[in-house]
């Protein structure tokens, strides 16, 4: 298993919270919260108050938007949300308050420790939508995708599970089909050369991807499967 946690670069705290957000935050995300210092529990479904079937997990949620529409969607489903930036974990817990669901679980830190933390095969599918690009070389090995990540994200999925990666920024993409290519345990699993302009079925979208829409940007959505 990869020791080091060096998976997070970049922003944890942007403008304050206003007082009513940061006062939600206290308050929900103790309860929302995944404690990595506990052992995970036996069954590792029991991580949720109600019967799940699967768990899936977003890396790097934003806002939370599309984690808590689809923790709707799948109510049977256990949904990890990963998220370091406060504006964000601040927005995504008060919608799942609001929203009374019981199926989702946060981690406020850097997804590394807690892709080391799940039990090896516990994980139904793993999305990373949008990661930072860092477009200049110096930073590239700022990148979430990395032989170490993709190792962790390996470890976790059950076999047959799926890691699906979306991104506007076609370095990025070549980056990342370049990088899961050394990957024995992950294979692409496009069968048409337009597969991976396509949507997954019932996509709501996320906020960065209707921003890069916006400015004209073509996002690209790979899936990979694990082999085993
Ligand atoms: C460009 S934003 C995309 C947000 C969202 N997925 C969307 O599509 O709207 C990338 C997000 O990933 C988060 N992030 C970056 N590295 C991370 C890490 N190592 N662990 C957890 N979150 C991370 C950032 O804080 C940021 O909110």
């Amino acid at each position: 298993m990869p020791a080091r946690h060096d998976s997070f670069y970049g922003r944890r705290k942007g403008k304050p919270l206003r007082p009513g957000q940061a006062e939600r935050l206290t308050r929900l995300l103790p309860v929302l919260r995944i404690d990595t210092a506990q052992p995970p529990p036996d069954p590792f479904s029991a991580l949720f108050a109600v019967p799940v079937t699967a768990i899936v997990l977003e890396i790097g949620f934003g806002g939370g938007e599309r984690l808590v529409h689809e923790a709707a969607a799948a109510p049977q489903t256990g949904h990890i949300g990963i998220e370091v930036f406060e504006a964000g974990l601040a927005k995504a817990a008060a919608a799942i308050d609001k929203s009374g669901l019981a199926n989702i679980r946060l981690y406020d830190g850097d997804a590394g420790p807690l892709l080391d933390w799940l039990p090896a095969g516990s994980i139904a599918r793993i999305d990373l939508l949008y990661p930072d690009p860092w477009p200049k070389r110096r930073h590239w090995k700022r990148r979430f995708v990395n032989a170490a990540n993709l190792q962790r994200i390996a470890r976790v999925l059950e076999p047959g599970g799926t890691f699906r990666f979306a991104s506007d920024i076609a370095a990025y993409v070549d980056w990342t089909l370049q990088h899961v290519r050394r990957e024995p345990a992950l294979i692409w699993t496009a069968e048409t050369a337009d597969d991976w302009r396509r949507p997954w079925p019932d996509w709501p979208g996320t906020r960065y991807e209707a921003k890069a829409i916006g400015e004209g940007r073509r996002p690209a959505y790979l899936t990979f499967r694990r082999t085993g």
